[in-house]
């Protein structure tokens, strides 16, 4: 499968970020570990991450026009906020699945809040860098 992991803000900072909530695996553990899957099931990933809303909506809007199949997306802060990025992953119509590494239900209430969930086919949380894993696997089975 083509495939694209996004993740938004500030996600570039694990393991550095918060440990007690993020863990101690760093950004790079993340794309070695889904590098490492993706290359033992023959799927062609690509991973982007950026701190700019508009960034990941026009790599949506990207992948799209690259016939991607299937979006994992961890938006971060984003999640709570963005409504750019409900419509850019209702635009494409590409199989998203939403990925939090914390168990963003049992934190603050203004995290309980997210707009992109509407536009995902399921959500993963409080996995750990294992729930982009565990969401590759829902889009496989799809
Ligand atoms: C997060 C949870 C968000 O609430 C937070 O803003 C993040 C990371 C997670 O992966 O647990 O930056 O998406």
């Amino acid at each position: 499968m083509k495939l694209l992991i996004l993740n938004g803000p500030n996600i570039n900072m694990l393991g550095i970020r918060e440990p007690g909530i993020y863990g101690k695996e760093s950004y790079r553990d993340l794309e070695d570990k889904a590098f490492a899957y993706a290359r033992e099931r023959g799927h062609d990933l690509r991973i982007l991450q950026s701190n700019h809303e508009g960034d990941l909506v026009d790599w949506i809007q990207e992948a799209w026009r690259d016939g991607v199949e299937g979006i994992v997306i961890n938006p971060a802060a984003y999640t709570h906020t963005s409504i750019a990025l409900l419509d850019a992953v209702k635009a494409v119509g590409i199989p998203t699945v939403e990925v939090h590494i914390s168990k963003v239900e049992e934190r603050e209430d203004f995290r309980q809040v997210s707009y992109i969930r509407k536009a995902c086919i399921a959500t993963v949380t409080g996995r750990g860098i294992e729930g982009y894993i565990d969401a590759i696997k829902i889009l496989e089975e799809r």
